[in-house]
């Protein structure tokens, strides 16, 4: 995507799912400005990305699709709908459908028929495929081999949420922000992603789904969007993967129907970001969950990234390569560079949670420091 010719197009698309996608001639270059195009897999820029709070897209990134050939299907779309027909998941899904957008439930049988039908309007994000036969089809490691949530406890594991993304044409996710940092693979399709930094936007009149009431659409004006700092899109698209920090409110259109698969995660690389976050903006967990969770949350988080630190002290140089595990330092950094000290306090007071006495940024320090 390189001319404003292209990116007008592409926003024309757009407006058809989105009226609010509408974009003045004389906008085009700013939009254009702000577009992240995908590039080569790159593991100092994925690392790099995920200790500032940048967003990464690569157009090579290892797919999570295995290499099986189940009844001689080869193709990942045709191997992902023979997962779901033979996957055995038995709840219902629940999704709007139809024209009027009624939310329904359909088995995955029934959702992988109407997403090949193309004429239906479904846009389930929430697809949980652990534990399913589907992950004899997807690696859900390959993602996020760096991830310390599946690591920990029952607590706190459940925030990976690796699901499957089932998506038709003009499927749409309003402006809303997620916890985590999250990754999104696409093995078939085209999305367009607008994001932005959730308090610069809701401080601009930018709504956003999971940090106010709104009843109906989220406000968003096409101007407004573009004089933000911290403005950017980009598409998704077949074979792609996106890692997207969690400060980012986006909203997510469908262009063209799409398969794929997301999670979120915790890395040494973007831990002490995340929970200096959380601490300052409490996260959407803290409204879902019952009261005392966070009490919990914390020290099981901090607990297995001590851990998992001291683990691979011992470990082959593999082992931290693929945890991140020389980009920690530069996190730290980073970490102590972008945060306010009142924000830097909250975390070290994390430290008393639960008789968890360890002074966890420290350890963090100390711990690197033994890592040859
Ligand atoms: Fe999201």
């Amino acid at each position: 995507m390189t001319s404003t010719r292209e990116i007008s197009q592409l926003f024309c698309a757009a407006q058809n799912i989105d009226p609010t996608l509408s974009i003045k001639p004389r906008s085009l270059p700013r939009l254009s400005s702000l577009a992240i195009k995908a590039g080569k897999y790159n593991r100092n820029r994925l690392f790099k990305n995920m200790a500032a709070g940048k967003i990464s897209i690569f157009k090579d990134f290892p797919s999570p699709l295995r290499t099986v050939r189940q009844r001689n299907l080869t193709n990942p779309t045709a191997l992902i709908l023979d997962a779901f027909y033979h996957s055995g998941i038995q709840d219902r899904i629940r999704t709007k459908s139809g024209k009027k957008e009624v939310w329904k439930y359909f088995t995955i049988s029934e959702l992988a028929e109407k997403w090949q039908r193309k004429k239906a309007n479904i846009n389930v994000t929430d697809l949980h495929f652990r534990d399913t036969p589907i992950e004899n089809v997807i690696d859900s490691k390959r993602l996020s081999q760096f991830n310390l949530y599946p690591c920990s406890t029952e607590h706190a594991s459940w925030l990976e949420m690796m699901t499957l993304v089932v998506s038709s044409r003009a499927g749409f996710s309003d402006s809303h922000s997620d916890d985590s940092d999250g990754s999104n693979h696409c093995f078939t399709g085209k999305k367009l992603w607008l994001a932005w930094d959730t308090n610069e936007g809701i401080a601009n009149g930018l709504e956003d789904l999971d940090r106010q009431k709104i009843t109906g659409k989220c406000a968003f004006d096409m101007e407004t969007y573009l004089s933000l700092q911290s403005a950017c899109w980009f598409t998704i698209e077949t074979g792609q993967t996106l890692f997207m920090p969690g400060h980012l409110t986006h909203k997510v259109l469908t262009l063209e129907p799409y398969l794929g698969v997301g999670s979120f995660y915790l890395a040494f690389p973007n831990l002490l970001r995340t929970l200096t976050r959380w601490l300052a903006h409490p996260p959407n967990w803290e409204k879902l969950e019952r009261k005392g969770y966070r009490d919990l949350l914390y020290p099981d988080l901090i607990k297995t990234a001590v851990k998992k630190l001291e683990s691979l002290q011992h470990a082959t140089e593999n082992s931290k390569l693929m945890w991140g595990l020389d980009y920690l330092k530069y996190a730290i950094n980073t970490w102590n560079r972008q945060t306010a000290n009142a924000e830097k306090e909250k975390l070290l007071e994390l430290g008393s949670l639960d008789n968890w006495s360890l002074k966890f940024p420290c350890s963090m320090k100390s711990s690197f420091v033994n890592i040859p």
